[in-house]
């Protein structure tokens, strides 16, 4: 059993394998996902929605975060740990500092933080105090209330370059991995190509070096409605293992995500 780390993941991208995430918030799901060779599991601040029944992350705390990412990563031996940094708590770069730090010591490999231009005195700071980084751009959740709502990011020409240039900025700040939600196709595939980091897709098309989703999407158990961009795997298959199986190869031969997933 070899662990999935930064640099596998990296070479992913250079030999061109497809890089398969889930969320994953306990240690059940994480020991059954990690045995299916899922290569990346991310604590998501998803889990104030899908396990809290909240409408979006807001009120996520960075307690609950490493309470969950402690759960996954007794669960998980080889898959790749990510940690989602909550509403507010990296609102600074020493806040940033002193939060990422419980997720570290809670098990986390890696934290994820939500934004472009504004982060990259707190990202080159973090990789600095030995922390790695992973970004998230396109439609990040804890903006929902700028954003006016769960929206597509980036239809507009000026607000696609705009993110491309913070994508680029992003990688040289130091994030070694970086989530792109929600944004037309085309834009995800400049910006996967653009950079050398690999890029997780979630309603970003078919393009990007990976695809994640959210478990409760994909096993299609969430409690309120279903995404344009994910799908219901247990539906076809009615076994969780095989729902797993058939997700991870879907992601792996591009199979998944096909167009009725993604954005134009
Ligand atoms: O919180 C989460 O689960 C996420 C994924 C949707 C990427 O950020």
């Amino acid at each position: 059993m070899k662990k999935v780390t930064v640099s596998s993941l990296l070479n992913m991208k250079k030999d061109g394998e497809k890089i398969a995430a889930l969320t994953a918030y306990d240690a059940s799901f994480a020991k059954l996902f990690d045995e299916m060779q899922i290569d990346v599991l991310l604590i998501g601040d998803s889990l104030g929605m899908v396990l809290k029944g909240e409408d979006s992350t807001l009120g996520v705390s960075i307690d609950d975060v490493a309470y969950h990412t402690q759960c996954v990563r007794n669960g998980a031996q080889r898959a790749f740990v990510v940690a989602d940094m909550p509403f507010m708590t990296y609102s600074t770069p020493a806040l940033a500092y002193e939060q990422a730090a419980k997720l570290m010591r809670s098990g986390a490999s890696m934290v994820k933080l939500e934004g472009g231009e504004w982060l990259l005195e707190t990202i080159h700071g973090l990789v600095e105090r030995s922390v790695p980084v992973c970004g998230h751009l396109g439609l990040t959740p804890q903006s929902v209330n700028v954003f006016g709502g769960f929206k597509v990011q980036g239809r507009e020409k000026d607000k696609a370059d705009a993110l491309l240039q913070s994508a680029i900025q992003l990688e040289q700040a130091g994030i070694q991995l970086l989530v792109l939600e929600c944004v037309p196709a085309s834009l995800a595939k400049k910006v996967s190509e653009a950079l050398t980091i690999p890029v997780i897709g979630i309603g970003a098309g078919c393009d990007t070096d990976g695809q994640i989703l959210v478990m409760h999407d994909m096993l299609g158990i969430s409690a309120n409605y279903m995404p344009k961009f994910s799908k219901n795997f247990l539906i076809e298959t009615g076994d969780i293992r095989k729902a797993v199986q058939h997700y991870i190869d879907d992601v792996k031969s591009a199979a998944f995500p096909a167009s009725e997933h993604w954005f134009e």
